[in-house]
C-alpha cells in the first residue's frame, strides 16, 4: 500500500506535564470511581484486584466447560463491541483477546498494521484511536512505541467519548495483561505449595529490551517473601528503573550470569527470547546466547515443582523436548491468557458479579 504523506504530529495541551509525573500519581487517571477503567500499567494492579481477577478466571473457565455455561457467558456482553489495533506482530495476545471477548459475546473488529488505515494518508495515531472509539466499546492496543496505549488513552479521556483501552503491549515498556496471565499462571501451578508467596524466580533472558520481565518484576510486589534472580548476558541485565522499584518495595533480587548455579534453587524459571525487533544492528543481534538456553540435562538439577514458564513466542531458549516434561507450563500459560483477559474484560464491563453469580 503506497503511503502519500508522513503521520500528522498533534500536540495535546497537558500531555508533557502528565508523562512527566511518576506513575503512582497518574494511576487514577486511568479509574473510574473504584474501578480500573483503562489498563495501561502493571502497577495498577494491587493483591486484592489480582487475586480477584484469578478467582474470576476460574469462573469463567468453569462454565465455559458445558454449553449452557457458554451460552451464559455469551449473553453477557452481545451488545459490546471491541477493536484490536495491533501493528506490532502478535499470535497469542491477539488471539487470546480477540477469543477472550467472543467468549463474553462481545464482536470484534481489528487493524493488523497501519498500511490498511488511513494512516497512510497521514492521520495521526491519536485521531485513528479516536475514530475507533465513535464506532467500539473498548480498544485494545499493540504498538512498538513506549507509551502509546497511555497516551491514546489518556487523549481518549479528554474527549466526551471516552473507551476503555487495555495495552496489549508497548513497545519494550510494558505488557500488563501479560503479566496478569503470568501470576494467574504462578498461582495455579502453586496452587499445592501455597501459591506465590515465598517464591523464588528467575527471569532468564533479554531482561533489558523484554517487556514481559518488566511488568511481571512490577508486580512482585503484592506477594509475601518473593526473591527474583536476573539472569542475563551483560548486554542485556534487567535496567536501572525495576531495580531501584524493587529496592523501594524491599523485595530482594540478585543478578547473575551463570544460569546453572542457580536452577537448583528457584521455584519458577521464566525464559525469554532475545528481543532483535528493538536492536539497530542485525549482525550483533544473530548471537542466540546458548548458555541462557534451557535443555533436556538441566532437567535434574531443577526442583520437582519448580515451573517453567515463557510468555512465548519461542526460538531455541526451551528445546522442544522439554514440552512433554510436566513442569513445563507454558503452553498452559498461553491458555491462562484467554481465561485472565475474558476476566479482565468481564471486570471492565461490570459483569464480574453476574458471573460469580452463576456459580453460588
Ligand atoms: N506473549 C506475547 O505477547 O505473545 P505474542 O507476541 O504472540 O502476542
Amino acid at each position: 500500500m503506497e503511503k502519500y504523506a508522513e503521520q500528522t504530529q498533534q500536540e495535546f495541551e497537558g500531555w508533557e506535564e502528565f508523562f512527566n509525573k511518576p506513575v503512582d500519581e497518574k494511576v487514577n487517571a486511568f479509574r473510574s470511581g473504584n474501578r480500573i477503567y483503562d489498563v495501561i500499567y502493571a502497577q495498577q494492579f494491587d493483591r486484592a484486584f489480582l487475586d480477584y481477577l484469578c478467582r474470576l478466571a476460574d469462573s469463567i473457565r468453569l462454565l465455559a466447560k458445558t454449553k449452557v455455561g457458554q451460552s451464559k457467558l455469551r449473553h453477557l456482553l452481545p451488545h459490546k463491541r471491541a477493536m484490536l489495533y495491533f501493528v506490532q506482530p502478535s499470535t497469542r495476545t491477539f488471539l487470546s483477546f480477540q477469543n477472550a471477548c467472543h467468549i463474553l459475546g462481545i464482536t470484534t473488529s481489528e487493524t493488523r498494521g497501519t498500511s490498511t488505515s488511513s494512516e497512510v494518508k497521514g492521520e495521526s495515531p491519536e485521531d485513528t484511536i479516536r475514530t475507533f472509539a465513535s464506532y467500539v466499546d473498548l480498544i485494545i492496543s499493540r504498538h512498538p512505541e513506549a507509551g502509546f496505549a497511555e497516551k491514546t488513552a489518556w487523549v481518549l479521556n479528554q474527549t466526551d467519548h471516552p473507551v476503555p483501552v487495555l495495552n496489549g503491549g508497548s513497545g519494550p515498556d510494558q505488557h500488563p495483561t501479560q503479566a496478569l496471565l503470568d501470576i494467574y499462571t504462578l498461582e495455579r501451578e502453586f496452587r499445592t505449595i501455597g501459591g506465590l508467596d515465598g517464591k523464588k524466580i528467575a527471569m532468564v533472558g533479554d531482561l533489558k529490551r523484554g517487556r514481559t520481565v518488566r511488568s511481571l518484576s512490577y508486580l512482585m510486589k503484592n506477594y509475601q517473601d518473593i526473591e527474583l534472580v536476573y539472569v542475563a548476558p551483560e548486554i542485556f541485565k534487567m535496567k536501572d528503573d525495576i531495580k531501584e522499584f524493587l529496592d523501594k518495595h524491599r523485595i530482594p533480587f540478585t543478578e547473575t550470569e551463570d544460569f546453572e548455579s542457580i536452577m537448583p534453587d528457584v521455584d519458577a524459571i521464566y525464559m525469554t527470547r532475545i528481543q532483535n525487533e528493538y536492536g539497530s544492528d542485525p549482525t550483533s543481534e544473530a548471537e542466540t546466547f546458548p548458555q541462557f538456553h534451557l535443555r533436556p540435562h538441566h532437567l535434574p538439577k531443577i526442583q520437582t515443582h519448580c515451573a517453567i514458564l515463557h510468555p512465548l513466542p519461542r526460538r531455541y531458549e526451551i528445546d522442544i523436548r522439554i514440552d512433554k516434561d510436566p513442569r513445563a507450563a507454558y503452553w498452559r500459560q498461553e491458555r491462562c491468557g484467554m481465561w485472565i483477559r475474558a476476566a479482565l474484560i468481564a471486570y471492565i464491563f461490570r459483569v464480574d458479579d453476574d458471573i460469580q453469580d452463576e456459580l453460588s
